[in-house]
């Protein structure tokens, strides 16, 4: 940690903007102010806050895009107690932030190889603050591909600035939803099925490549199967978990899975060091 700021004592922001995506999902703009710029700017991507909301409580959440000059965007599902407060606070309201928090993914020792990503769900919003740094970066990393799976298009997030990174030859982009008739956006078709078809049969670099995985439970031990069976190296499989966390700093032992602690061993883990770990996934 650096600057002024205590990992205990949550830093004041004000919600400016809240743009809607679906009926319970919504991109929350939120200003730290300038003199948490600073402390900001040491996020990585797959890192969490702890975004507090008053009268609510803490919940641990992964920007959606690097922050920058203060401000920090955070991509939230209303689902519970919580999540539900933020969905209805109107522009103004008081908010506070811990964190960043925890390990994110490795973006240096990514660079100069390929890179896919595989996003299920709401797992493009931790996905897209890496996407984002892969696109401020593009040059110094190989091929990127993202292959996204939503339930049905109405939820398939970020799509259009997704297909315009495809459109203008940054990633290589496959969609899919489980349900819905062949849908076509772009001149990017949406295939029908679930994710771990679109890799199937897929061809690339696998020895050479890094894979970030986050999505729902379910989808992790299908797909480090499938990409450990393709070539990729256990510990070039990034995965980012998700536990319920109090403290956020390792003092707590909420977030425990085996003897790791999520949010200061994590989130984003490598698949071999949790081959010991029956739990994790
Ligand atoms: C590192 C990390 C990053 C996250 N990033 C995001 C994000 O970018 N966007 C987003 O919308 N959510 C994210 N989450 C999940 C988010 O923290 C939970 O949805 C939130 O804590 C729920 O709070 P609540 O009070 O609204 O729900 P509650 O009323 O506490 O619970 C409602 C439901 O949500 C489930 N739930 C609660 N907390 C978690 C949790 N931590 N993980 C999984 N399920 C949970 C409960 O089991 C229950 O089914 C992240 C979680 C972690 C650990
Ligand atoms: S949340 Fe307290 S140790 Fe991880």
């Amino acid at each position: 940690m650096t600057g002024p700021f205590s990992p205990h004592i949550p830093v004041a922001a004000t919600l400016t903007a809240k743009r809607d995506l679906t009926s319970d999902t919504a991109l929350f703009t939120l200003s730290a102010g300038r003199d948490a710029a600073g402390f900001l700017s040491t996020f990585v991507p797959g890192q969490f806050v702890q975004l507090s909301v008053p009268g609510g409580g803490e919940i641990p959440i992964s920007p959606a895009e690097p922050p920058s000059a203060g401000m920090i965007r955070l991509c939230v599902r209303r689902v519970g107690h919580v999540t539900g407060l933020l969905h209805r606070l109107p522009a103004g309201s008081p908010l506070g932030i811990r964190g960043p928090f925890g390990r994110g993914f490795p973006v240096d020792e990514m660079a100069g190889h390929p890179v896919l990503l595989l996003a299920g769900g709401l797992g493009i919003a931790p996905l897209r603050s890496l996407i984002s740094h892969l696109m401020a970066y593009r040059e110094k990393f190989g091929e990127i591909t993202l292959m996204y799976g939503a339930r049905e298009p109405s939820v398939m997030l970020f799509r259009d600035e997704l297909v315009e990174l495809a459109g203008r030859g940054l990633i290589r982009l496959y969609l899919t939803v489980d349900f819905a008739p062949e849908d076509q956006v772009g001149g990017y078709s949406c295939a029908r099925g679930l994710l771990p078809d679109l890799l199937e049969g897929f061809r690339f670099d696998a020895a050479n490549s890094y894979a970030a995985v986050c999505g729902p439970p379910p989808l992790y031990r299908c797909l480090t199967a499938d990409l450990e069976q393709a070539g990729v190296h256990p510990s070039r499989v990034l995965l980012s978990l998700e536990r319920r966390m109090r403290c956020g700093i390792g003092r707590c032992c909420h977030c425990a899975i085996g003897q790791k602690l999520c949010c200061t061993d994590g989130p984003v883990f490598r698949l071999s060091e949790l081959k010991d770990i029956p739990e994790a996934l």
